[in-house]
């Protein structure tokens, strides 16, 4: 160890103690590898405050000696956003520890999370005082709040209840020299100049930490319906979901498109998933109705919509879930596209989008331009169809070597962004930037959008100390 990282060392361990910070490299290693196996960082500790005026003490330590800092929650970033370089100058610091929902509130319908609640624990919590918190997606077992603020993460519900940033009301921010800024104002309607809260919401952490944050609640759903739709083809797909949407837009909870390869992948790799319609389709959706009214007569809407569907030739078979189980399942089959495509081999992800209309032609045209580039890749495209949100993903060939078939996935990503742009879309819908997206960040937005960043950045960060290399190339 340097003697630079031994004084570090000492210096933070004096602030927070044994418990708020782990040196040893195999405690230190689970921190510096991300879900999907595309980084390995290097870190010479791993900072775990327990509480805000720890975390800000380690701030201005941190920006005194001039060492780069890459926040960390749950660790499920999609782009390697929560990874340290390879320097090993980056020092890692976790929000797990920070973890206290400091209040719920079922009149204002506010809850005041710590950055480090896990998501699906600021749901169930939610869910105790009667209350929903509609923020749902694969990893909420993960996940965390300052994750998925600091992502704008969408997720599931956001074609209902909006993404992250619209889910918010108030912030508690630690900036890059140590500063606290306490904006945990719980209020629907506060035009007090610039809103500062939204900057640090889908930065990343390149602007500052998250600590805690004033979050929405809603009516909990006391009458829902889930359906599994087998579709003869994509624009059947389209036309589902606008007449879902043009009876009663507000009980639509979730529109979730799935392939007929996403759901062979799923059959195939996941044990216990089994297929609810009767024989394989080439494209499936996804249905989620809620309601807070218990009489909201969801049952009857979606078998009219259903069945004015299939008279249409739009709906081939459909499975309604009678139990809570089925819905579960249902939601199954879906949740582990990520994991089954990871146990297929190598894969390169694209989370795209484009406005909903285009939905066929992004699939049909980033499909072709794809297979056109690799013959025999498998295309995986599945995802938020309602926010016209698609996971344009690709397994690598069969018999293929996953190094070869990653070697090409800046390729293969330019086709996908070539289809993405002509669509007027956008080449990150919900999981940012992070550490592999910059360059395409700096092309895309070109101009005055990207002189702007670079001049927000400089202003809040100007040491350039909070998460070097994401969104920003290094
Ligand atoms: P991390 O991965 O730890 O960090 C993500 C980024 O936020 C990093 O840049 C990190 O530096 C920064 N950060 C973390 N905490 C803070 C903080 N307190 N203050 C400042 N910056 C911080 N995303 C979606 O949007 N929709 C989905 O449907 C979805 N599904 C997923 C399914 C699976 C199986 C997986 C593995 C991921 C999925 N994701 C999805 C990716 C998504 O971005 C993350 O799940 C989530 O938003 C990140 O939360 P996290 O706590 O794990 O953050
Ligand atoms: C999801 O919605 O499941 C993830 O965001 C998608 C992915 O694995 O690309
Ligand atoms: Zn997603």
């Amino acid at each position: 160890m340097a003697s630079d990282d031994e004084g570090l060392i000492a210096e933070l361990h004096a602030l927070v103690g044994a418990r708020g910070l782990i040196t040893a490299p195999d405690d230190v290693a689970p921190y510096l590898s991300d879900w999907r196996g595309l980084y390995q960082g290097r870190s010479p500790c791993v900072l775990r405050p327990a509480d805000t005026a720890e975390l800000a003490g380690a701030m201005r330590i941190l920006a005194r000696r001039q060492v780069p800092v890459v926040p960390q929650g749950g660790n499920t970033s999609m782009v390697g956003g929560a990874m340290p370089d390879e320097s090993g100058r980056q020092v890692v610091l976790s929000l797990a520890r920070m973890n206290r929902i400091r209040d719920i509130d079922a009149v204002d319908m506010t809850m005041v999370a710590e950055a480090g609640v896990v998501l699906k624990a600021a749901q169930e919590a939610a869910a105790e005082a009667g209350c929903l918190f509609p923020l749902s997606l694969g990893a909420e077992g993960s996940a965390t709040i300052g994750g998925v603020l600091a992502t704008n993460a969408g997720g599931n519900t956001t074609v209902r209840y909006g993404n992250a940033r619209e889910l918010m009301l108030g912030l508690e921010v630690v900036l890059p020299d140590g500063t606290v800024w306490n904006g945990l104002r719980r209020l629907r309607k506060d035009n007090t100049g610039y809103a500062l809260r939204q900057l640090f919401v889908g930065a990343e952490g390149t602007l500052g930490i998250i600590t805690g944050a004033v979050l929405r609640l809603f009516p909990r759903p006391r009458a829902r319906e889930v359906a599994f739709c087998a579709l003869p083809d994509l624009d059947a797909a389209l036309a589902l979901f606008r007449r879902f949407r043009d009876r009663d837009e507000a009980s639509l909870q979730a529109f979730e498109y799935m392939s007929g390869a996403g759901i062979d992948l799923v059959l195939a790799h996941i044990p216990g998933a089994t297929l609810p319609v009767a024989s394989r389709a080439g494209h499936y959706v996804l249905v989620d109705l809620a309601s807070p009214r218990p009489d909201a007569a969801l049952r009857e809407l979606l078998e009219a919509v259903l069945g004015e569907a299939f008279e249409a030739g739009e709906v081939a078979d459909a499975a309604i879930a009678e139990s809570e189980a089925q819905v579960q399942a249902i939601w199954r089959l879906r949740e582990e596209h990520p994991e089954a495509q990871k146990r297929a081999g190598a894969s390169v992800k694209n989370d795209v989008s484009v406005p909903v209309s285009r939905v066929p032609d992004l699939i049909r045209g980033a499909s072709a331009a794809v297979t056109e580039l690799i013959p025999g890749v498998r295309p995986v495209p599945f995802g938020h169809m309602g926010d016209g949100n698609i996971h344009m993903n690709f397994v690598r060939p069969d018999g293929m070597a996953d190094a070869d078939f990653l070697a090409r996935s800046h390729d293969l990503m330019d086709r996908v962004n070539t289809v993405v742009r002509a669509l007027d879309g956008s080449f990150s819908a919900e999981h940012g930037i992070g550490r592999l997206k910059p360059s395409m960040l700096a092309d895309w937005r070109a101009g005055a959008e990207f002189d702007l960043m670079r001049r927000i950045k400089a202003a809040v960060d100007p040491l350039g100390l909070m998460n070097p290399g994401k969104v920003f190339e290094a």
